[in-house]
């Protein structure tokens, strides 16, 4: 599939997707939202891929926020248009991905660019990596979910501060607050995901699927997380996997799971 603001490249069972907006420090406009959106769909479709690895093109940016430009002129329903078609279409979508997605944040994670990475499954970040949600200095509020899930990631008082200062967090003070889950060098993001990818893949593609959706029940609107999880435990009871799993355990082997 051929994308105008996004590289997809498939190398055995990872999806590897690229922002390619450079000049625009990779910027979100509705255009490289709506690809984005159409790249989860190719990573939940494709049996043979088990995860995906988002990055931006060049060490300045992995996102500097969404296309300023491009709602500088927006008024109030087409503002909650951009807000609930964005959360609905990727940092939702994202989220809710059976597969894990790994955020690899290289310079600027900015806005929406911030947001994108805390829809993200795991981060992982390089040392010249700066985390902020600076709406406010646009006279915005974030409005890809990044109210909420900042507070969920670094807990009330730091995420009101980051909102409200419009302050940059670096990479190393992002890993110190659970923002990120390790500061590695530039060069060595795309390796340190992989291996990542590597350790999941091991596993029951079915109960990593569950686990995703079992964490995101925790904040499901009217959903009790724990009857949830109970749900889709006993769920579990019902997949081959499962059989694979306790019966390699319990015959001193290595489990071949088949994602059913
Ligand atoms: N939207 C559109 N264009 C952007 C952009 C953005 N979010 N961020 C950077 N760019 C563009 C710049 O306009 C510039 O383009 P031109 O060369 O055509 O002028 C190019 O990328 C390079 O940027 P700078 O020259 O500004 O680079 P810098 O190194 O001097 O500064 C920066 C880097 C501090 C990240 C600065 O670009 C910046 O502050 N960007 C905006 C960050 C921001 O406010 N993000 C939040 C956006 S709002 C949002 O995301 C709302 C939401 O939740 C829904």
């Amino acid at each position: 599939m051929n994308f105008n603001n996004i590289i997809v490249e498939k190398q055995t069972n990872i999806l590897y997707i690229t922002i390619n907006r450079p000049k625009n420090l990779n910027a979100l406009n509705s255009e490289t939202i709506s690809e984005l959106s159409q790249a989860i769909d190719l990573v939940n479709d494709d049996k043979e891929i088990r995860a995906a690895i988002l990055t931006g093109a060049g060490e300045k940016a992995f996102v500097a926020g969404a296309d300023i430009k491009e709602f500088a002129s927006f008024n109030v329903a087409e503002g909650k248009h951009l807000a609930a078609n964005g959360q609905a279409i990727l940092f939702d979508k994202i989220e809710q991905s059976q597969k894990p997605f790994i955020a690899c944040v290289n310079g600027y994670a900015l806005g929406g660019g911030c947001e994108l990475a805390m829809a993200c499954h795991i981060r992982i970040a390089s040392p010249n990596a700066l985390f902020g949600l600076p709406e406010v200095s646009l006279g915005l509020i974030p409005g890809y979910g990044g109210t909420q899930r900042l507070v969920q990631l670094v807990g009330k008082g730091k995420a009101l501060q980051m909102l409200m200062t419009a302050e940059m967090v670096k990479a190393e003070e992002a890993l110190d607050l659970g923002l990120v889950t390790d500061v590695v060098a530039f060069g060595d993001l795309k390796e340190t995901a992989e291996k990542l990818v590597k350790k999941i893949s091991k596993n029951a593609p079915l109960a990593v699927a569950k686990a995703i959706q079992a964490v995101n029940a925790f904040n499901e609107d009217g959903v009790d997380g724990f009857k949830k999880e109970i749900e889709l435990f006993g769920e579990c009871f019902d997949t081959k996997d499962f059989v694979e799993g306790t019966t390699a355990f319990i015959e001193k082997r290595k489990a071949e799971f088949k994602g059913k």
